[in-house]
């Protein structure tokens, strides 16, 4: 069969929305750094071990049998641990009987929260640069993104451009705080401004707070969910993939009022039945760990963040400095104004070819790949092995540059 004819069935074949986006650039990536045997710093995922106490309690659970369907909605221990820690960190009571729904992972709660309140027309605002999923969710769900700039250095919104954005067909504002991939965690007063224009246009908040217990430097996570008169409007996306380390056991939830989560719990239902049960059982545990754990986690990583921070600038990178989560948003014109790298894109395919370290182009994160053409991202959820080899690859980068072009 020639191209021409397989790309016209194979356009027949697919939906329109499918047709609207491509590959996750970061999978990509990590594809990339395999074939490349390179030091994969794109895909946020740790690897170090996940908590003795959390893989012992999923083995037990295993062990006792719960291995068949939980209830649809989440299992009742998780959903009362849930409920505790909400109390106990956001100081806020939720009802896990009628405002929790247990998804797999935060990415099915997002699609589920958007499934659940998105209608023909809506549109959904998203500050950019965002996590790369967002713009997917909504052409899934039928949502038109809206997008709202956060700008460098401190990756900021003007409050008039986030004021314009709003209008009477806004249904939700898609927020993540703190953010993949800037590090920015957003301020009380922010959260505010934003609190405003929701009450004020009618419209709902589904923040993606994933990262909350990854802070650094005194920053304070404050869910929009606390504010005055947010209670009822905000749609909260959360999981245990990053808090606890097991991004591989896709077990996320949402906190939504009851109505929203009557609905998220239909989508829910009838996309994937129920998170894994088990490990559901686990993530019980996990919610339950005393204060220390998470004092702990924000230690370790802004330890890794300081030693990234670090190597970065000894190899000529000028790094901006996250707040929260755990990457870190480099700009590199100093090497492509010097060296003649086209873009972000093909400064990361060397990056990951020529120097074995894999990275993720800026412009996956924004809707306008232009836009993120000076930037790359790096994380550093990694061992201490995994930094330092990278390290080892990165203080040689300027030289290696020098070569290759030379030789070109
Ligand atoms: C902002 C953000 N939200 C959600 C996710 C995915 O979370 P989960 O593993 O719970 O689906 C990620 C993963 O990188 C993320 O960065």
């Amino acid at each position: 069969m020639g191209p021409a004819l397989y790309k016209s069935m194979f356009k027949k074949q697919i939906s329109h929305k499918a047709a609207q986006f491509t590959e996750s650039v970061i999978r990509e990536m990590t594809r990339l750094a395999m074939e490349h045997k390179a030091i994969n710093l794109s895909q946020g995922y740790p690897d170090f071990a996940a908590p003795e106490v959390l893989k012992k309690a999923a083995a037990d659970a295993i062990f006792a049998d719960i291995n068949q369907y939980a209830i649809t909605w989440g299992a009742k221990s998780f959903r009362d641990a849930l409920a505790y820690k909400t109390k106990r960190f956001l100081g806020i009571e939720i009802d896990p009987e009628r405002e929790v729904t247990v998804s797999c992972g935060s990415t099915e709660g997002m699609i589920d929260a958007l499934m659940a309140v998105i209608n023909p027309g809506d549109e959904v605002i998203v500050f950019e640069p965002f996590y790369e999923n967002y713009g997917p969710d909504a052409i899934i769900c039928g949502a038109k993104p809206r997008y709202v700039q956060l700008r460098q250095p401190d990756w900021c919104f003007d409050e008039a451009e986030l004021g314009a954005a709003f209008n009477n067909n806004t249904k939700a504002i898609i927020l993540n705080t703190p953010n993949n991939p800037t590090g920015k965690v957003f301020s009380r007063d922010e959260l505010e401004v934003i609190a405003r224009l929701c009450q004020k246009w009618d419209a709902l908040a589904i923040t993606d707070e994933i990262y909350e217990h990854i802070i650094y430097d005194g920053a304070v996570h404050v869910s929009p969910i606390t504010l005055d008169g947010m209670r009822e409007r905000t749609i909260v996306v959360n999981g245990m993939s990053k808090t606890y380390s097991v991004t591989g056991w896709r077990v996320g939830y949402i906190i939504a009022p009851p109505g929203i989560t009557g609905a998220i719990r239909k989508m829910h239902d009838f996309m994937t039945v129920g998170a894994p049960a088990p490990l559901q059982e686990a993530g019980a545990v996990a919610l339950r760990l005393p204060d220390s754990y998470y004092a702990e986690l924000a230690e370790h990583y802004r330890i890794r963040r300081d030693r990234l921070l670090a190597m970065l600038r000894h190899a000529g990178f000028d790094p901006f400095v996250p707040r929260g989560a755990y990457y870190v948003m480099c700009d590199v014109r100093p090497f492509r104004d010097r060296w003649g790298f086209a873009d972000d894109v093909e400064f990361c395919r060397f990056l990951v070819q020529e120097i074995g370290v894999a990275t993720v182009p800026g412009s996956s994160f924004f809707s306008e790949p232009a836009a993120g053409k000076d930037l790359i991202r790096f994380t550093f959820c990694k061992k201490e092995e995994t930094l330092a080899a990278a390290e080892e690859r990165l203080v040689r980068l300027r030289g290696r540059i020098a070569n290759v072009r030379a030789r070109s």
